[in-house]
């Protein structure tokens, strides 16, 4: 039977494994031989993995691959990609070097405004409130003194604090709605303080505020927290060429031109579609922000946010084509950071970021976004063109093989054999059996 243990986190690692494999798994003894195979040989490796999350008992490995020839503003970029899911690295691959012979990519930062809010309850009049407000802002500036020098050196800080009454969609609902400039950092710890000593200096002024009446004084914080949402720290990316330059044969070109500009309008329209849609543009998106380090659960709630701003969820990317040239680009809010957090310390993100030539925050943010532009245009170069499971299962191929468990030398003649015809994963079953049979 199963029973709940109180101390889990005490136990050492030895006696967290022994207690789950016994508890809930059906081998023990290969349970934990296997999570054994899966810890770092070298010691110090494995302590800094053991102490990134709480309760660790063993490491979750996804592979890292590179996508070479990124041309971004006349740089040439290889962008390291983690990930799980087979054919997204060729696509990223094969879509830079298709627009590396077309001029590469775009890119612009539009903004890098990021946002933190505290969140309060105040029983009184919003007048009231915005007048004691105005009597504290340079005391809420004041006195994180201490906690923004060193971000104001590197030329950040606190933009600005408003106040927002909120009491039309929640009653005595109010925030201190926040803007930061966080440079190289992603930012999140930095706020968060800076928050958090806004909250108490705001709580203890009110008690101080003699205008307020006594219920007045007691403003009651509920939170103070950054917000993932950052439609300020936006960045841009495009590609663009003469519709000829798309295909050699001129009625294919304009076709394909056509056919990617109603893609676009279709997941600009059809929710069903652009989340699918999106989902590929977050495979390269993704992929480089676990590589890099940063968080991407943050970045997935941000950007699905973005999509959704105009009251429904629609595509990031666009296309259009004007006087005979194909445009296509993304417009994406990415919170973004390459000090601090998990940079500094994963030794294959510090590695990846030498990679990509030791970026600036907003470098990394055209990077990314050029990596989910290059994504969608490969994904729906395939849809509109040869269907999505030819290069897809092509590049599956070696999975489906390895779940049958092929050997090397079946692998070769297989893959060989699929170069040629449809690699259905029916069709990879049947070869397969018909090569065990010879
Ligand atoms: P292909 O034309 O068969 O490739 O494409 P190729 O063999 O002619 O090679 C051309 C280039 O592609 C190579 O150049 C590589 O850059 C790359 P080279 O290195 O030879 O100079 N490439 C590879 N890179 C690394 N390893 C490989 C490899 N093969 C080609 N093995 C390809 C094959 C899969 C690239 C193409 O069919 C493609 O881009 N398909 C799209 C795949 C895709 O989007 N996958 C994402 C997963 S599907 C999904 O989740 C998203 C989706 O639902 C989103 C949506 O609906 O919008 C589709």
């Amino acid at each position: 039977m199963i029973v709940p243990i109180e101390g889990f986190s005490k136990l050492t690692k030895e006696e967290k494994i022994d207690w789950v494999v016994e508890q809930y798994t059906q081998d023990s003894k290969s349970a934990k031989a296997l999570l054994k195979r899966y810890l770092n040989a070298d010691s110090t490796v494995q302590k800094l993995h053991d102490e990134f999350i709480e309760n660790t008992i063993t490491n979750y490995y996804l592979p890292l691959g590179i996508a070479p020839n990124f041309l971004i503003n006349d740089k040439l970029y290889a962008i390291p990609m983690a990930i799980e899911e087979s054919s997204v690295v060729a696509a990223a691959s094969k879509a830079s070097k298709f627009w590396l012979k077309r001029g590469g990519f775009k890119t612009t930062i539009i903004g890098t405004e990021k946002i933190g809010q505290v969140h309060f309850i105040y029983k009184g009049g919003f007048k009231k409130l915005n007048s004691f407000f105005k009597t504290i802002k340079p005391k809420l500036f004041s006195e994180t003194t201490a906690i923004t020098s060193n971000m104001k050196k590197r030329g950040g800080g606190i933009s600005d604090i408003k106040l927002i009454d909120k009491t039309a969609k929640l009653d005595h609902y109010y925030q201190l709605h926040c803007s930061f400039e966080t440079k190289d950092a992603m930012g999140a710890n930095f706020i968060n303080t800076c928050l958090e000593q806004f909250a108490t200096t705001l709580k203890a002024e009110a008690l101080l505020y003699t205008p307020f009446e006594e219920h007045e004084k007691n403003i009651e914080i509920v939170m103070s927290i950054l917000s993932n949402y950052v439609p300020n720290c936006l960045v841009r990316a495009e590609v663009s060429c003469p519709i000829a330059e798309l295909s050699p044969d001129i009625n294919k070109a304009n076709a394909f031109a056509t056919k990617m500009v109603q893609a676009v309008q279709i997941a600009k329209i059809e929710p069903y579609r652009a989340v699918t849609h999106n989902k590929g543009i977050m495979n390269g998106i993704d992929a480089v922000i676990l590589a890099t380090g940063n968080d991407f659960r943050a970045v997935e709630a941000g950007v699905h946010a973005y999509a959704s701003r105009n009251g429904s969820y629609a595509s990031l990317t666009d296309a259009a084509i004007n006087n005979g040239v194909f445009k296509f680009w993304i417009q994406l809010p990415l919170a973004l950071g390459t000090v601090g957090g998990l940079t500094s310390l994963h030794p294959l993100v510090k590695l990846a970021l030498e990679i990509l030539q030791k970026p600036s925050a907003k470098e990394l943010m055209q990077i990314v976004a050029v990596a989910g532009l290059a994504q969608n245009f490969a994904a729906l170069r395939s849809l509109v063109t040869t269907g999505i499971q030819k290069g897809h299962m092509k590049m599956h191929l070696l999975n489906i093989l390895n779940q049958l468990g092929a050997t090397q030398e079946e692998k070769n003649t297989l893959t060989h054999h699929f170069k040629n015809n449809a690699a259905t994963h029916n069709a990879v079953v049947q070869a397969f059996n018909n090569l065990r049979k010879q």
